[in-house]
């Protein structure tokens, strides 16, 4: 199977509570685990950085469900193309919300969701965007 990976950056175009949060990480993990989909969800209360990855056909798919959805904007793509592996094996959606994670327990969170990364540049743009101050 040809891996892929597209990585983001975005905005959320309005405030999301804990319930709005909740809700897109239910829907987003079904679908992701439907289609062999896995990925690390990280949001700051403001903005969002995603991974997903997968085989090509999803993965297209998910990419063009992403980008449509009005909940955010202001997308800026890290990487689209093809990986060697999987950094977020057995995980369809693993989230990580700075309004669960007060303070300093944020980047905490972050870093320990991309402790068993082998790409040292994912782990680097997560972790980046975790020290980022909320
Ligand atoms: C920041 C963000 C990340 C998302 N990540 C995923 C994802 O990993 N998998 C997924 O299926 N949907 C994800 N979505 C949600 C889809 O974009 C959205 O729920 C879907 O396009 C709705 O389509 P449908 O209700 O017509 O099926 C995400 C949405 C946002 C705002």
């Amino acid at each position: 199977m040809q891996l892929v990976r597209y990585s983001y950056t975005s905005r959320a175009t309005g405030p999301l509570d804990a319930n709005d949060l909740l809700q897109l990480r239910v829907s987003a993990a079904r679908w992701n685990d439907l289609h062999g989909v896995t990925g690390l969800l990280v949001f700051d209360g403001l903005r969002f950085v995603q991974l997903v990855e997968g085989a090509s056909e999803p993965m297209a798919r998910l990419v063009d469900r992403i980008v449509a959805d009005r909940r955010h904007h202001q997308i800026q793509v890290v990487e689209h193309g093809d990986a060697a592996r999987r950094q977020f094996k057995g995980w369809a959606l693993r989230t990580c919300w700075r309004e669960e994670w007060p303070g300093e327990l944020f980047l905490a969170a972050v870093k320990q969701a991309v402790a068993h990364c082998s790409d040292a540049a994912v782990q680097a743009l997560f972790i980046g965007f975790g020290c980022v101050p909320g």
